[in-house]
């Protein structure tokens, strides 16, 4: 069958079968973990089941990956120890100096990476990819290999349009890199939209639960990177541990009911938060008056997401103080989880964040939405 005739099961089937993952020796319906690091050679000399030692394979890992791709109409994907290893393997694979456009606001975490990617003997420019004058501008011809973007971004949830970008990186014969951890491929399939590759930090909504640290790349095709990206996880040791995929792949069963309702929840936040006086702005992309919601109506199925931010209106203390105050949401850093979390986000991102002062990100999780906005309520106080 050609790709334009392959059906694509929704992903709410993929999730709940794991794809249809088991044990084939005792038809158990849940897989087994499978732990070895090492695989018996045939008498033959040769690894006729195509494993051969954890660094680089592992069965259970190959189950999630599987799940992963399908669900990102990818040809394929890979698991890593973290969303950071994940997201830096694509750099660290490339094997020529190369030039890289990336968005301005986005993971703290990995922005702080690229700032220092000149080690790496590659180069950055920083952009509003929002604007795609501005992007385009940025573009270096014969230089420029990498478009690197996340939306929505963190922690202002911007909204970059998938299609332009992929357009204006294919045409400076570049791809396209999103990380879509706050999309998750329920609410958004950048593949689907041009995008060379997917990046996920697992960690967040594909696991759930606050209890996995991981990551995840899925590739619309193969090709010497993603080759490179396959022999440099196997080097590096970058594959994520056995216990943590099976852990992520009981996780995934639910990411589609857990990220349709922590949209409809954060949806209900944010209208009824944004009338309250203490509230100077509520950043979400499902509110009209976000400024990224026509490309979020576009690029995302209908929903926006499970976070949020709100901007305090008497500054800086007093968001801090609602974060001190609150006693429902949970005052921890990270997203995705199913408990809701509340963060002064300036405060961890330090010296030179471009995170404003006043704002407090907020990650809905599955309580009951009346307490969490009578939390917030009580807090504002
Ligand atoms: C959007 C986004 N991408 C990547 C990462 C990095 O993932 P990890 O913490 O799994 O390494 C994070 C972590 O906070 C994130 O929020």
């Amino acid at each position: 069958m050609d790709d334009q005739s392959r059906y694509h099961p929704k992903p709410r089937t993929i999730l709940a079968q794991a794809l249809g993952a088991g044990d084939p020796t005792t038809h158990a319906l849940v897989p087994p973990v499978h732990m070895s690091t090492t695989f018996l050679r045939d008498a033959d000399n040769g690894y006729h089941k195509g494993f051969v030692y954890g660094r680089t394979d592992n069965a259970t890992v190959h189950q999630v990956e599987a799940i992963i791709a399908a669900l990102e109409h990818a040809a394929d994907a890979m698991l890593f120890a973290s969303g950071m290893a994940a997201a830096t393997s694509v750099f660290l694979a490339l094997d020529k100096p190369t030039h890289i456009v990336a968005s301005q606001v986005q993971y703290w975490g990995f922005r702080e990476w690229l700032v220092e990617v000149g080690r790496y003997g590659h180069s950055v420019t920083f952009v509003d990819t929002s604007d795609l004058d501005a992007v385009a501008a940025a573009v270096r011809p014969g230089e420029t290999g990498i478009f690197w973007i996340e939306t929505p971004s963190n922690p202002l949830w911007s909204l970059t349009d998938i299609a332009a970008i992929a357009a204006i990186a294919h045409a400076a014969g570049a791809l396209l890199c999103v990380d879509s951890t706050v999309s998750t491929p329920i609410i958004t399939r950048p593949i689907d939209f041009g995008a060379d590759i997917v990046v996920h930090s697992a960690t967040k909504y594909l696991n759930g639960h606050s209890d996995v640290i991981a990551g995840a790349i899925a590739a619309a095709k193969d090709g010497p990177l993603w080759e490179n990206i396959q022999k440099l996880r196997g080097q590096l040791g970058a594959i994520a541990g056995p216990f943590e995929a099976w852990l992520l792949m009981r996780g995934l069963r639910t990411l589609d009911v857990r990220v349709r309702e922590q949209s409809r929840v954060a949806a209900w936040l944010a209208e009824r938060l944004s009338t309250h006086p203490a509230v100077a702005a509520v950043l979400y992309p499902g509110l009209k008056t976000h400024p990224g919601h026509a490309i979020a109506v576009r690029q995302m199925d209908g929903l926006f997401g499970g976070m949020l931010s709100l901007r305090m209106k008497a500054g800086e203390q007093a968001a801090v103080k609602v974060a001190s105050k609150v006693e429902i949401w949970r005052r921890a850093t990270s997203l995705g989880g199913v408990e809701s979390l509340i963060e002064h986000r300036a405060s961890i991102e330090g010296e030179g964040t471009p995170c404003p002062p006043d704002l407090l990100r907020l990650s809905t999780g599955l309580e009951e939405p009346d307490d969490l906005l009578a939390d917030l309520f009580r807090a504002f106080g």
